[in-house]
Order: structure tokens, then sequence, then C-alpha cells
């Protein structure tokens, strides 16, 4: 039994062929990053509600939604109708955290607060107690394939600092750049809970690439 878990990121997989990718890594891990992005917290947009209603009909993957996006307050009754499992907000998106995460689990659903590479790490400590995941993004969000931000290292520590000080069972998730180069340096720094997209769905096999992954931590 590992430590950690790893989660493909839906965002690179070949949305022409959104389950064939799921099928590719079922088994291989049970969990699935969803991002939710709506062009004004980030400068892009992703996918919606009704797919991830429709994925949901074909998978029992645990569905970890990585809502990117304003007003998350608005959108937790439609993603648990649609099935997701996990919901993420960030920090910078409300005012009332803690009122969000009751909502969330509201619904039954695990809790996770993120936290963007330029907002102080300091703002989600006093939440390490409270959800169930907390997501230092290791690059700025909004696009796959950006390169691992070398301020992560602290960042991650830090949190792991206040989980363990705090006696939180909370993952402690990354995501951003994690590939073969990075995961054991984000391991190290005390990372649990790893979202790759590129590194997963940009390989010819992805449930290998979940493998490898997985070596990169078991094997060194
Ligand atoms: C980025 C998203 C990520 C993205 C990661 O803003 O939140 O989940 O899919 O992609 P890679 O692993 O390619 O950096
Ligand atoms: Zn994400």
């Amino acid at each position: 039994m590992s430590d950690f878990e790893i989660a493909p990121s839906l965002l690179a997989a070949d949305f022409g062929y959104l389950m064939r990718d799921i099928k590719a890594v079922e088994g291989k891990t049970d969990y699935l990053h969803i991002d939710i992005m709506d062009g004004h917290f980030v400068d892009n947009l992703s996918i919606g509600v009704p797919v991830v209603e429709s994925i949901r009909k074909y998978t029992d993957m645990f569905f970890d939604v990585h809502l990117m996006l304003t007003n998350p307050e608005k959108f937790v009754k439609p993603f648990a109708d649609a099935g997701a499992n996990m919901i993420t907000f960030h920090i910078e998106c409300t005012d009332d955290p803690e009122g969000l995460i009751s909502l969330i689990k509201s619904f039954g659903l695990k809790a996770g607060i993120s936290i963007h590479p330029h907002t102080p790490v300091e703002k989600v400590i006093p939440f390490v107690d409270k959800v169930d995941l907390i997501l230092v993004m290791t690059v700025v969000p909004g696009f796959g394939g950006s390169s691992y931000l070398d301020v992560s290292d602290e960042r991650i520590s830090a949190v792991r600092k206040a989980l363990d000080a705090s006696g939180s069972k909370a993952f402690l998730s990354v995501d951003g750049g994690i590939n073969k180069k990075t995961i054991k340096e984000a391991y190290d720094s005390g990372a649990r809970y790893f979202v790759a997209g590129t590194a997963v769905f940009g390989h010819e096999d992805p449930g290998k690439a979940v493998e490898e992954l997985r070596e990169c931590i078991t094997m060194s």
C-alpha cells in the first residue's frame, strides 16, 4: 500500500474520445481530476456540468472536481447532482470558505480548498483541519502543459507542516507540471496526491504513464 495517490487530469485527454481515455486509466487509479474553468478566474474555458453528468454514467471512478471559477457557491449543487465525489474551490474566489466547505459537505461530498501560486500560502493554513484536501497549485492555473514552479517546494512544505501539526489527515495535493522529473521533488516536500494531465494523457499508454509516475516515488 502506498501513502499517495495519482489523479489523471481530464483536461489533457482527447475530448473527442473522453470515455476511451478514462477507461485507459480506470483500474490504475481510483481518482479522476476534472477541471472546471470559467474564463474569469482563469483565462480559459473547459467543460461544465453536462459533461460530468455524462461521463458519470460510464465509470465509478472518484470524481475530484476542481472549480477554477468565481462564485463557486453557485456550482456546488449542480456538480453534486452531476456525480462529483469531491469539490475543490479556490480560496481566492470566496469570502466565506467555512460556509462553502459546509455547503459541499452538506451534499455528502468531500471538500477541498485550492490556492493560486500568487496567493500567500498562509491563507489556507486555517483550513487544514476542516477539509479533505488542500490543493497547492504548482503552476498558474488555467492551462495544461505548464512548468512546475520553483516556489512550489517551500509552499508544499509549509502546508505539510501545518497539516502534521494539526493532526489533519487531509490529502496534500499538487496540480500543474507534475511529471516523471518533478513528482519525487513534490513528494519529498510533502505532497501525497498528484494531479497529472500531460504526463498521463500525453503518453501513448495513459495507464502505463500512471504506473511510471507511481514508480518514480516507490522505486527511488
Ligand atoms: C491547470 C489544471 C490542471 C492541468 C494540469 O490549471 O488545474 O489540472 O490539467 O496539467 P499538466 O499536468 O499538464 O500541467
Ligand atoms: Zn486542476
